[in-house]
């Protein structure tokens, strides 16, 4: 009698050329990696980018639990455990491929060293080519101690356990070129530099605090980037908010990052992140404190733009979320499950909000509304529905100028002149492209700032203001105000001329 069935075993060589199209990048593939690392309670991952030529290699080492050799056999399996299995509540995994998938997207031969116990080390491979070469179709996992040299088995030193991946054949990075093409070590290095900006990303939150992990890149320790800046004060975070689907509870706070003119120019370049601030916006996903998506809209009806840059949105998910948010293999994908649409959305609408009255007023709207009516060169006008803006008549400088002028109606018509002819249709589009790209006044020209400081500050003595009263003025002045130290110097040099010169007088005297 004839079997019911056909065994339909997939080609091993065919099916693994196919799981090499997943679409993972170099930096994602070894997030997928260090995924494993972590979750098998390693403190210690170094990788390594080792340039040869097409001899190139990638090491990945840890020292966490490590596997027997009987683990490491079906860990090596495509679909090494079904993405329904249950899961304990820190695993990174969940579909038993990212191991395979990540590691042959980018090289054709990988071997796995591993040790559970001091005196077993277990080594597998898969190499590509090999089970292409024997038309066989079938799974040949290649095994034997003549796999790794001696060098390789001296990576796993003197550590209780651990597990090192082998990438060799990097056919996608580094393909067939020799080992003094200039152009393409540089392609290889500046990859290196794009996996220490992932990691510093994804892992942000496991690379710092009490339980710290390290992740080393060519010897150098990984430093974590916090999207939300939690370290500086100026950060502006919402109440955090619990939402349930499908019986998963996750965690939603949202961040409203400070404008630039609060924090210094290095912090801001820092916090743009590696995509830059207009890409870095919107919700940030972690499953299990991993970050999955570092910044996106969500498809919820809103888009990326400038002005809404500085809103930046934690959710945090368990992993028995992972169906109802549609996670993906590669670790870089989520969706919200339709019922917390709603809540999203209004969370996001006050986040954007927030964010962009922050970006539009630049925080200097308060000031003014506190400042005198000398404290500004510029007023902002409204006069049938059209904006103006004029030069402050009432600034003491602008006062002191029009009344020494010896021409006054040319001096009026200067100011009116420059009034009229304001560039704001320019402004407007300039600030737009490039908002950052303005300078502060007087950035970088110290010397003019305090001229204009001295000008004022006479001008306001020759009012009648006491020394006192002009010095308190000055400071509550655009754009004096920005830079309290130096008002302070001048006003100590003020003062100690003027007890210079009392001095000077008692001495005639
Ligand atoms: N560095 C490691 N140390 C110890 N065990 C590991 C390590 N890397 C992988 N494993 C074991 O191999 C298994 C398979 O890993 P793989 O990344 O392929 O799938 P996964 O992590 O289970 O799920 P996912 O596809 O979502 O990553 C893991 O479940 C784990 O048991
Ligand atoms: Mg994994």
């Amino acid at each position: 009698m004839s079997a019911k069935y056909d065994i339909a075993n997939p080609g091993a060589a065919e099916l693994f050329e196919s799981l090499r199209a997943f679409g993972y990048d170099l930096p994602t593939a070894l997030a997928d990696i260090v995924d494993n690392s972590i979750a098998a309670k390693a403190r210690n991952v170094w990788i390594d980018l080792i340039w040869a030529g097409q001899e190139s290699r990638i090491t990945i080492r840890d020292d966490g639990e490590g596997m027997s050799e009987k683990e490491l056999v079906q860990a090596m399996r495509p679909g090494s455990m079904s993405p329904l299995a249950h899961r304990s509540s820190s695993d990174l995994g969940r579909f038993g491929l990212g191991m395979k998938t990540a590691s042959i997207s980018h090289c054709r031969c990988l071997t796995v060293l591993s040790r559970s116990a001091p005196t077993s080390v277990a080594v597998r491979r898969w190499d590509l080519d090999y089970i292409a070469s024997t038309e066989t179709g079938e799974w040949r996992l290649l095994k034997g101690p003549d796999l790794v040299s001696e060098g390789d088995l001296g990576l796993l030193p003197k550590q209780a356990s651990g597990t090192v991946l082998f990438w060799d054949r990097l056919d996608q990075l580094v393909g067939t070129v020799s080992a003094d093409d200039e152009t393409a070590q540089k392609h290889f290095r500046e990859r290196a530099d794009a996996v220490k900006q992932h990691l510093a990303m994804v892992f942000h939150r496991f690379l710092t605090g009490r339980n710290a992990i390290s992740i080393h890149l060519n010897g150098r320790k990984i430093e974590p980037w916090d999207p939300f800046m939690e370290d500086i004060d100026a950060v502006d975070p919402l109440p955090a908010e619990t939402l349930t689907a499908d019986g998963a509870q996750i965690e939603i706070k949202a961040f409203i990052l400070p404008h630039h003119s609060k924090i210094s120019s290095e912090r801001h370049a820092l916090g743009a992140g590696p995509k830059g601030w207009n890409a870095h916006q919107g919700f940030y996903i972690y499953r299990n404190r991993r970050l999955l998506v570092a910044g996106d809209w969500l498809g919820l009806g809103m888009q990326k733009e400038e002005h809404f840059k500085l809103a930046r949105i934690r959710i945090d998910l368990p992993n028995s979320a992972d169906l109802s948010w549609q996670i993906d293999v590669k670790k870089s994908r989520a969706r919200p499950p339709a019922k917390l649409r709603k809540d999203l959305q209004r969370i996001a609408r006050v986040a954007r909000g927030q964010a962009s009255r922050i970006y539009r007023h630049r925080g200097k709207i308060l000031q003014r509304q506190h400042g005198d009516k000398q404290s500004f060169l510029w007023t902002h006008l409204t006069r049938h529905g059209k904006t103006f803006y004029k030069i402050n008549r009432e600034h003491p400088l602008v006062r002191r100028v029009l009344e020494d002028s010896v021409d006054r109606d040319a001096s009026r018509a200067l100011l009116n002149l420059i009034e009229q002819t304001v560039p704001a249709p320019l402004i407007v589009i300039n600030n737009a492209e490039s908002p950052d790209g303005f300078g502060l006044p007087f950035e970088g020209a110290s010397g003019e700032l305090r001229k204009a400081m001295e000008a004022v500050y006479s001008a306001l003595r020759q009012e009648g203001n006491e020394p006192a009263s002009a010095a308190r003025a000055l400071m509550g002045m655009e754009p004096f105000n920005q830079y309290p130290e130096l008002i302070a110097g001048f006003l100590d040099e003020i003062t100690s001329a003027m007890a210079a010169r009392d001095i000077e007088k008692r001495g005639f005297e």
